[in-house]
């Protein structure tokens, strides 16, 4: 009854210029591992999850990358969205027609670009809430302890006394504000939502039901009484009147019947240049580089990811993302990561799409 929805349609937009609209962050190998983050977490999944239970969730764009990267993987396995409309839509479309195919089905809910080394743990602590789900109805998630205020994630106040290693989750606030944030940090009842997700078909789809009634009606008779054939261009003509909306904000802040198992495994949500060179091998000088051999004299702590170089030469800059594709090269501080959204953005507003 294990199944996976393995989200993979987002655009990465920080990691421009290797993150593009036509090839985003995660069919790219960005640890310079010979595996791309996508086939990094199916392998993970598949060490608890049988394969053919692997739904992959991605926008039509994609579906060329998917056949290349995930070999074996069939059609049935591969949703494809007409139109990007985050996260709660997929996982609304994913679940009812998993639902479909097995009433009894327990999955998890995960990201395609995440940077997890201790698998052991992770599976063990999926499997710990995939028997919670099966006996209850519940929706859980995976909590990691904060370390700063990061406004990019959402945070979880859980009930320490709630019995049991998952916890009942007291409120759920997605992406606050700074100050927020800080404050929620100070008191030490806050974590992360890892962004990983794990429920029963039944009581995900119940709760849409309860919290999202429009989606619900937009999607479920379609999916839930069409067989795979028609299924397609009632998805094709029904998809993009969505709400544009994540998953977090449509169901994880409203239920009530939200908990969280904290973890302890080293996570990183790969959302940046600067959280990826925290993840990369480094030389002397702490400079990170994918992909080449490296020169440097007084260079420091740069990341420098090239393509088709044999040697790179940096002298006199440090903490700069040097990153070159065929046709952009990209010098950019460090400490400006944030912008390079906004950069990507101007460039393509001036150049065309990237
Ligand atoms: N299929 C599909 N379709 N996938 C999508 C879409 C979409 O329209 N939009 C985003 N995704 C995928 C992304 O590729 C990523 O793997 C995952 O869904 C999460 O989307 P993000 O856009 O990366 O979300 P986020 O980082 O802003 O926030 C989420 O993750 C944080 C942890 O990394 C939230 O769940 C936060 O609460 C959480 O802390
Ligand atoms: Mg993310």
């Amino acid at each position: 009854n294990y199944y996976a929805i393995l989200m993979a349609g987002g655009v990465g937009s920080r990691f421009w210029p290797v993150s593009t609209n036509s090839f985003p962050k995660q069919f790219h190998d960005m640890l310079g591992t010979g595996e791309t983050l996508i086939q990094k977490t199916f392998n993970r999944l598949g060490k608890l999850i049988p394969k053919e239970n692997i739904f992959i969730l991605t926008n039509e764009k994609y579906n060329d990358l998917v056949f290349e990267q995930l070999p074996g993987v069939t059609q049935r396995q591969v949703l494809l969205e007409p139109a990007m409309r985050n996260t709660a839509p997929c996982i609304l479309y994913a679940s009812l027609k998993i639902q479909k195919e097995n009433p009894d089905a327990v999955m998890i809910v995960a990201p395609s670009d995440h940077w997890i080394e201790d698998e052991t743990t992770f599976i063990d602590n999926v499997q710990q809430c995939f028997d919670a789900c099966e006996q209850n109805d519940m929706l859980t998630t995976l909590g990691i302890k904060p370390t700063f205020p990061n406004t990019g994630y959402g945070y979880i106040k859980f009930e320490k006394e709630s019995e049991g290693d998952i916890k009942k989750v007291a409120q759920f606030t997605e992406k606050p504000d700074y100050d927020t944030a800080k404050q929620f940090l100070a008191t030490g009842s806050y974590l992360w939502n890892a962004g990983i997700f794990i429920w029963s078909a039944k009581s995900i789809t119940k709760a849409f039901a309860q919290y999202q009634e429009k989606m619900t009606a937009l999607f479920s008779d379609g999916i839930s009484s069409y067989n795979t054939d028609d299924e397609i261009p009632f998805i094709n003509e029904n998809y993009g009147e969505a709400e544009n909306i994540s998953i977090d904000y449509a169901i994880l802040e409203k239920a009530p019947n939200v908990h969280v198992l904290p973890v302890s495994f080293d996570w990183n949500d790969l959302g940046t240049w600067g959280s990826l060179y925290s993840k990369l091998d480094k030389d002397e000088n702490q400079n990170a580089v994918v992909n080449a051999d490296t020169y440097t004299v007084d260079a420091n702590n740069n990341i420098i990811r090239t393509e088709g170089k044999k040697v790179v030469v940096v002298d006199g800059i440090s903490d700069y993302i040097i990153v070159d594709r065929d046709d952009v090269l990209l010098i950019y501080p460090k400490s400006k990561e944030q912008d390079i959204k906004k950069i990507r953005s101007a460039v393509q507003d001036k150049f065309g799409d990237d």
